[in-house]
């Protein structure tokens, strides 16, 4: 058995005893589908300026120019479909009593690839909220007829519903994520760089609390030393092969 067989065998084994897996994914599980990442070679932080773009500060300074490249990451967004990586963390539903699916990711493809009480960390890029009474509304046109959009309801400058840099993340949002964290056997950390909090000491925390860790990314993370097991190589190739004891590595 070759060392990538025997991880994957290793992952199984765990996954086929859990009750509850709590899953953590960022970007680079949307990879695959055409989504860019934020870092690394062809990351989106490579040509623009997060401070520039990804903040409060930012968006107050200029409105349209935040929001025009919310338009094309909404663009670059709304072609992408789901890749085998979602759909087999959707499919695992079926076969695991719970699972706790938390994403770093706006673009909605766990979602749609079927995966149900996604908790989305960083907010989703299809919802445009009011700054000023606070009323989402969710809309897939692309490109905005208005830039910046205007509320609905009350008339007054919308914001994309995301969290930017310098943001707090719902209480709601982390207590979900904490508490699945404690009650979960095994934790699956997918396609993130593991950098930015607190999505990034997730995994710690599982540790900390003696859960099994599953990692799978294409290249080296921080804290990959901590994990039970860690596997180099796309999401979309191998999530599949995860949940079916039957499939094998072609
Ligand atoms: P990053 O772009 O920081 O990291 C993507 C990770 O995915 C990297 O570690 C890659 O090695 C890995 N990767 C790329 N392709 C892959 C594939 N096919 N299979 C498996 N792994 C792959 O994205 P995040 O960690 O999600 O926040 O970034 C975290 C946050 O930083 C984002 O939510 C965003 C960003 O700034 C905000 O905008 C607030
Ligand atoms: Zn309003």
């Amino acid at each position: 058995m070759s060392e990538l067989e025997d991880k994957i065998a290793q992952a199984q084994e765990e996954i086929q005893k859990a009750s509850h897996i709590a899953v953590l994914t960022g970007a680079g599980i949307s990879a695959e589908s055409g989504v860019p990442t934020f870092r690394g070679q062809e990351g989106l932080w490579q040509n623009f300026r997060p401070e520039e773009l990804a903040t409060p500060e930012a968006f107050w300074r200029d409105p349209k120019l935040v929001w025009e490249w919310y338009d094309w990451r909404r663009n670059a967004v709304r072609d992408a479909k789901p890749n085998p990586g979602h759909y087999a963390l959707a499919e695992l539903e079926h076969y695991v009593q719970k699972i706790t699916l938390i994403t770093q990711n706006i673009d909605g493809l766990h979602q749609m690839a079927g995966s149900h009480d996604v908790v989305e960390m960083h907010g989703n890029i299809w919802q445009i909220k009011c700054t000023k009474c606070g009323e989402i509304e969710e809309s897939y046109v692309v490109p905005l007829p208005e830039i910046p959009p205007k509320c609905k309801k009350c008339g007054e400058l919308a914001r994309p519903n995301v969290v930017w840099f310098g943001e707090m993340i719902d209480m709601s949002v982390i207590d979900a994520s904490l508490q699945a964290i404690e009650q979960c056997q095994v934790m699956l950390i997918i396609g993130t760089s593991g950098v930015v909090e607190p999505a990034a000491s997730m995994g710690l925390v599982a540790k900390q609390t003696n859960k099994t860790v599953i990692e799978i990314n294409l290249e080296e993370t921080p804290s990959a030393g901590l994990y039970d097991i860690v596997i180099r190589e796309k999401s979309g190739e191998i999530l599949p092969l995860l949940f079916t004891s039957n499939k094998t590595l072609s």
